[in-house]
């Protein structure tokens, strides 16, 4: 599937590929009730949507003042009054996040084939650094490509483009590996190989007539793809 002559480059993305987003629904819980699960896919869908346009109309603002906002968005869409040391302490929990439950021994096995693995995220290099030391799983990274030095977010080819720029890997050698669909088909676009983690059978890849190089049902799966 590789080149033999030189090991894949591997760019995770965090966000809903390492990090499990929805791990805020049992602080949500207590403060939302039943409504937990579907005020946390909102949020998710409206901080995604805050970047794209916030990279759009090139008025950057870090990943975490995207999720803030969306929480005050979500606050209104449910009509529910969360109080300023609520939604404080939901941002806390956003920072700590827990990984997936494949995740450390999927990049166990990686790095025992000493295949170099970058996080790679629209997180600021602190929030994702934050994230991935509070999970355990930072040392399996040879760094964090973050898109502060751009100014911008994934989608735009410029952040590919970056993570070419410092990994030192050639397009046809750097995999993204992401739940998410945007992401995996933003990497295609400049050329990259990309693994779209489908983490639910449920989960829809847009129909744009791009197709991931590989689709895995989890990590686990994605370890077999990279055999020496
Ligand atoms: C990321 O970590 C937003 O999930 C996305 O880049």
């Amino acid at each position: 599937m590789t080149n033999a002559s030189m090991k894949p480059s591997l760019a995770f993305d965090v966000y809903g590929t390492l990090i499990d987003t929805h791990g805020v629904v049992t602080a949500l819980r207590s403060m939302v009730g039943a409504q937990a699960q579907a005020f946390s896919q909102t949020w998710r869908d409206k901080q995604l949507e805050y970047s794209f346009r916030r990279g759009l109309q090139q008025d950057y603002q870090h990943f975490g003042i995207c999720t803030r906002d969306a929480l005050d968005y979500t606050c209104l869409f449910y009509q529910l009054e969360l109080s300023a040391a609520q939604k404080n302490e939901l941002l806390a929990v956003y920072r700590v996040l827990p990984a997936f439950d494949d995740v450390a021994a999927a990049l166990a096995q990686l790095q025992q084939r000493d295949i170099p693995m970058y996080a790679f995220s629209n997180g600021s290099a602190d929030a994702v650094e934050g994230l991935l030391q509070h999970a355990g799983i930072r040392t399996y990274f040879a760094g964090v490509v973050s898109v502060d030095a751009l100014q911008t977010f994934k989608p735009n080819p410029a952040v590919y483009q970056h993570f070419l720029a410092q990994s030192g890997a050639p397009a046809t050698q750097a995999w993204l590996i992401s739940s998410n669909p945007f992401d995996v088909i933003g990497a295609v676009n400049i050329g990259m190989q990309a693994a779209w983690v489908q983490r639910s059978s449920t989960a829809i890849f847009d129909p744009w007539g791009v197709e991931p190089t590989v689709t895995v049902s989890g990590l686990a799966e994605l370890v077999g793809l990279f055999e020496n």
